[in-house]
């Protein structure tokens, strides 16, 4: 029997008011989420992105980037699924999962303003676009961010493309142009922009495309000549980052490795030492020999991890930019959300249950499955 099945729901029982939670100080939620996590037990798993703030994240099961925590989903065999991320991640942990699981995101306004940048009826104009243009569905392939809603996972799912995350964003291209001569990549032009440029294919054969434009603001011809066409989204924590930035932190720091997130602009990416997904930048740092001096390109919570966590090795790691930003929307996850959603699965109700509707459901896991295929 489960922990929440021995646990006695009164009839009446009501969600506990969110409100009464956040008028408390966050140092005093520490207990009473160790204590839920307790007689919660293994019904239940929490996930944690890299970007969430200290006072959440070490309360995660496990940490990662997007594409980690999207497996570990899959993989899982937890009832309850809380995910303290963003909501994209946690629809996707929805589509990964098994009968019978369900994910939570503790705030149901941690949304992305990236992936907002897309919405599905935009795409399928856009599509239209492309075709009338005198593309074929076989010439072109769709592929989508992780940062993008489910509708539009299934889109892409449904006319033979495929979702990718940062860590495997190549790999997706690859296997793109392995059926198709071309790909429209959405929602982040910089992360497309950044990997058609890794793998050689000239920025002049890679085309924006603006939603808010009619024929997306480019002539048939342009996009009949063109090999990727990115759609004009960004990240706004990613695409503050400038070149003049790695100018003045490589002056201060002489010896100092610039590594960058690739949602970060191109001309950021080329002059750094190394790009790579939040794992990935994770990863430099922990193989880099003792003293080594980093200047990151991304969220400022990580940043500050990991300058903490390092510091010990003589590890030095400063933000890219003076001020550092924080992803927003991210940090809307605060302990008294953790608190207060686990305090009422342990009273046996599901609050703020992500669901994706079984028609959208089917193709996007198709989308995501040839993800998982590829691997990173
Ligand atoms: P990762 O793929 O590195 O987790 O990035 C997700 C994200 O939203 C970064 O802004
Ligand atoms: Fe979205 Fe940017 Fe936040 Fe990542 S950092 S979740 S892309 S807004």
């Amino acid at each position: 029997m489960s922990v929440l099945e021995e646990v006695a729901v009164p009839a009446s029982a009501e969600v506990c008011s969110l409100d009464s939670y956040l008028v408390l100080p966050d140092n005093s939620m520490d207990e009473r989420i160790a204590v839920a996590r307790r007689a919660l037990g293994k019904t239940t798993i929490l996930l944690g992105h890299h970007y969430q703030r200290d006072e959440v994240i070490r309360f995660a099961d496990f940490t990662g980037d997007s594409y980690k925590l999207s497996k570990v989903a899959a993989e899982t065999d937890a009832n309850y699924i809380l995910f303290c991320g963003v909501h994209f991640m946690a629809e996707s942990a929805d589509i990964l999962a098994h009968e019978g699981q369900q994910v939570i995101l503790p705030d149901l306004n941690a949304g992305c303003s990236m992936a907002d940048m897309a919405e599905i009826g935009q795409v399928e104009e856009c599509w239209e676009t492309l075709l009338n243009a005198g593309m074929s569905e076989n010439e072109i392939l769709p592929v989508t961010y992780m940062n993008s809603s489910a509708a539009i996972k299934a889109f892409c799912g449904e006319r033979g493309g495929l979702v990718c995350t940062s860590s495997n964003a190549r790999k997706a291209f690859e296997w793109a142009f392995a059926r198709a001569k071309k790909i429209l990549f959405l929602p982040d032009q910089h992360l497309g922009r950044n990997t058609g440029h890794a793998m050689g294919i000239p920025l002049t054969e890679m085309v924006v495309y603006d939603p808010w434009q009619i024929g997306g603001g480019i002539t048939p011809e342009r996009l009949r000549a063109t090999k990727v066409v990115l759609w004009k989204g960004h990240c706004s924590v990613h695409q503050r980052f400038l070149p003049e930035h790695v100018d003045k932190v490589r002056a201060k720091y002489p010896g100092i490795q610039v590594i960058v997130h690739p949602e970060c602009r191109i001309e950021v990416c080329e002059k750094a030492d190394a790009m790579g997904s939040t794992e990935g930048l994770i990863r430099i740092v922990r193989e880099a020999p003792q003293g080594s001096s980093f200047a990151i390109g991304t969220e400022i919570h990580l940043v500050n991890r990991l300058a903490k966590e390092f510091a010990p090795q003589g590890k030095k790691i400063v933000t890219l930019d003076d001020t550092g930003c924080l992803c927003t929307t991210m940090y809307r996850i605060s302990p008294q959300h953790l608190a207060w959603a686990l305090e009422n699965l342990v009273e046996g109700r599901v609050v703020n249950r992500i669901q994706v509707r079984d028609d959208v459901k089917y193709w996007a896991r198709v989308a995501l499955d040839r993800m998982l295929e590829i691997r990173t």
